[in-house]
């Protein structure tokens, strides 16, 4: 298949993270989106967690008013993000397994074991007009419950890969890009949009990015990291430069 335009999505929630270490206004997640905008970013996305540990409702609010581009809104399927989700209608919105002692979403969430019960929840997401994403291990069972519930998309967690990649154990590397690959073509053969994400950073995104079928990549911590040693626009750009030349 002839590969598109690999969409960049950012990930706002660590500046509230820095934020909310002083618990005063600044830096404000609402600013950075709008510099990730104008820095070519295709959507923002913001994860409300059940503890508002990063992003919060009035963040979310915002966001909503400020944005030109999509907003994708990352939530636990719990029914007041589903309330939450309604009330705001964002154009996308991802599934995300949660914990609370977790410091980030560690694993894709269990769809196979829950599928009655996330086809009822997704389905006034749906009816409402997001999109809606399901987060998601590189794992057929999970995909192919994924589908049977009606998502119309998956974000493959790229976080074992990128692990791998860093601590430099490379058959577990091969591993995970072996089942990332393998599961991006049965998702997509199945006739879900396919996106992925989570630990991506300049050193390990041109071999998720060259996969034809992702659509949408998902990057956050790593960018909003490097921000501080060359601004938020260059460190966006630099993500855009090396996924374009995957893509080439
Ligand atoms: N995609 C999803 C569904 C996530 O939960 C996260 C982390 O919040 C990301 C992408 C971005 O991951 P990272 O911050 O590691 O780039």
């Amino acid at each position: 298949m002839t590969p598109n335009k690999l969409r960049l999505g950012i990930n706002i929630d660590h500046v509230a993270t820095v934020r909310n270490a002083r618990g005063g206004a600044a830096p404000d997640p609402v600013r950075a989106a709008l510099m990730a905008q104008a820095a070519g970013a295709d959507g923002i996305t913001a994860h409300l967690r059940e503890d508002r540990r990063h992003i919060t409702d009035v963040d979310i609010e915002r966001l909503v008013d400020a944005l030109t581009v999509p907003l994708n809104f990352e939530m636990a399927a719990t029914p007041e993000m589903q309330a939450i989700a309604l009330r705001h209608k964002p154009h996308a919105v991802c599934i995300v397994p949660e914990k609370r002692e977790e410091r980030t979403t560690e694993g894709g969430l269990e769809v196979a074991r829950e599928e009655n019960a996330l086809a009822h929840y997704i389905a006034p997401l749906r009816d409402a007009g997001c999109r809606v994403s399901i987060f998601i291990a590189a794992d057929q069972r999970q995909i192919e419950a994924a589908h049977r519930i009606g998502a119309q998309v998956i974000e493959l967690h790229t976080g074992a890969y990128c692990d791998a990649d860093a601590e430099g154990r490379l058959d577990a590397r091969d591993k995970e890009l072996g089942k990332l690959t393998e599961m991006a073509e049965f998702a997509h053969d199945l006739g879900l949009e396919v996106h992925a994400g989570h630990g991506l950073t300049y050193d390990c995104v041109t071999p998720i990015a060259v996969l034809p079928q992702v659509m949408e990549l998902n990057i956050g911590h790593f960018l909003i990291g490097e921000a501080i040693f060359r601004g938020l626009g260059p460190a966006i750009a630099e993500m855009r430069r090396l996924m374009d030349a995957a893509r080439a």
